[in-house]
């Protein structure tokens, strides 16, 4: 009975529920940096791969890379794929479908080739990137940044809560920190394609199924340490002789929230709060607070962090606390205008309703990626806007939705041969441009 494009929907969806049994914490979906869980899910997807014709590797920063080779030997590589980390306790669906769903169409387009003696006269290579979230390391994107050749050799000292080294938890899962060079992009890649839930209401709002993404917005994420002086609660009077650490914290997130909410398109979010040797009756002497800032306009974030730092001064000079910080800055990225105007035109010719453009709030490795190869993503529906959470799902007729558009984009890639060496040559300027 030949498939049709629900039954094929389902699989994927099928597929990634199955992905999401893979977990370090039983009972939930938890799943960082090379856990041990990770060896099983590149055996269902690298026997998936496998299946559609695809080789298959892991390379020394645990990305896994299926490539469906062209008809000729340096054939042009198109790049699909997304992250197969998880946050804690999070749903079926964030990275993994990306992943799932760039298998489904190499399937696809091998299936209608077998058909029609068709040839693909580009690769595409799947990747199964191995770090996105940055919940084990503090560090997100280490298997895109090691694609694109910017995981500096100092992230490889980098500790996790055990006081294992990156370096180490590649040696742990069985492969070489030194041959951190395999992990390269192939120098064929003319585009990058990631298929990704929105992760957040508005479609949903929309009643719509999908959306092009039209950049990225910026993150910073930090690390704010309080630290004051642990004292006994009982005897310690309130005022200048307490210096509660915790209490400077609290005053400094609520600045947070009012500052963040009062302005347009700003999101600031306090995650994680740690008191070490914390106890009901003791002064709390360290507060240990993480922030996630994020805007479409890099100038915006800029001066939300200045002012966040400032607010964290006032509140720690009120109290005579010392204040420390850390954390990285990622800035907005524009998906490329090429690569995209092609998935809107497979969106269109998929005969689906014309997708809307939406900023994602959300990163992606499409946003690492982004500095080497033109890129260009797909949101699908957030059922509930729910992310980051056992409840986010997807629908069927989405997925399905979805399935076509990227068919049909490859498939105009295999077919229209003048489409495809545009493509390649936006690449090559695009390249050019960037190391302009
Ligand atoms: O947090 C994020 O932006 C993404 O889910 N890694
Ligand atoms: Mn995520
Ligand atoms: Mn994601």
């Amino acid at each position: 009975m030949s498939e049709t494009n629900i039954s094929r929907a389902q699989r994927i969806i099928a597929r990634c529920r199955e992905i999401a049994q893979c977990t370090e914490v039983s009972g939930e979906t938890t799943r960082t940096f090379l856990a041990p869980a990770m060896h099983r899910v590149h055996e269902l997807l690298g026997g998936w791969m496998k299946a559609a014709g695809m080789s298959v590797r892991v390379d020394a920063v645990g990305n896994l890379r299926g490539v469906l080779q062209g008809a000729e030997e340096k054939a042009p590589r198109l790049l699909t794929g997304s992250h197969l980390d998880t946050v804690a306790n999070a749903g079926a669906f964030d990275g993994v479908l990306g992943v799932v769903m760039g298998v489904a169409l190499v399937e696809e387009l091998a299936a209608q080739n077998a058909a029609t003696g068709g040839v693909m006269p580009y690769a595409i290579e799947v990747i199964g990137f191995s770090e996105e979230e940055g919940v084990r390391f503090a560090k997100p994107f280490l298997g895109s940044l090691a694609l694109i050749g910017e995981l500096r050799p100092e992230v490889l000292a980098r500790t996790d809560a055990n006081g294992t080294t990156v370096a180490q938890a590649i040696r742990d899962f069985g492969l070489e920190p030194e041959e951190l060079s395999n992990a390269a992009l192939d120098p064929a890649a003319f585009a990058y394609l990631e298929f990704h839930i929105e992760q957040g209401p508005v479609l949903e709002s929309e009643g719509a199924a999908l959306a092009v993404v039209d950049a990225i917005a910026g993150q910073t994420r930090m690390t704010f340490t309080f630290t004051g002086h642990a004292n006994h609660a009982g005897t310690t009077p309130m005022g200048r002789l307490r210096q509660d650490a915790l209490a400077a914290a609290a005053e400094w997130i609520c600045e947070v929230e009012r500052y963040a909410a009062a302005t347009p398109g700003l999101v600031a979010t306090v995650g994680k709060m740690e008191v070490p040797s914390g106890a009901s009756n003791v002064v709390p002497g360290m507060a240990i607070a993480t922030l996630d800032v994020r805007h479409a306009q890099d100038s915006v974030r800029h001066e939300a962090n200045l002012h966040f730092m400032s607010a964290a001064e006032a509140a720690c000079q009120k109290r005579g606390i010392e204040l420390s910080t850390g954390g990285f800055d990622q800035s907005a990225v524009p998906m490329d205008r090429t690569v995209t105007a092609l998935l809107g035109g497979s969106i269109a010719k998929s005969f689906c309703p014309p997708a809307r453009t939406l900023t994602s709030g959300a990163g992606h490795d499409a946003m690492i990626l982004a500095r080497r190869v033109p890129s260009a993503m797909l949101f699908l529906r957030s059922p509930g806007g729910v992310s980051h959470h056992p409840d986010e799902t997807v629908l069927v007729e989405d997925v399905e939705a979805a399935l076509k558009v990227g068919v049909e984009f490859l498939a105009r890639l295999r077919d229209d041969r003048a489409m495809l060496d545009q493509l390649v040559l936006n690449a090559r300027t695009y390249a050019e441009a960037a190391h302009a």
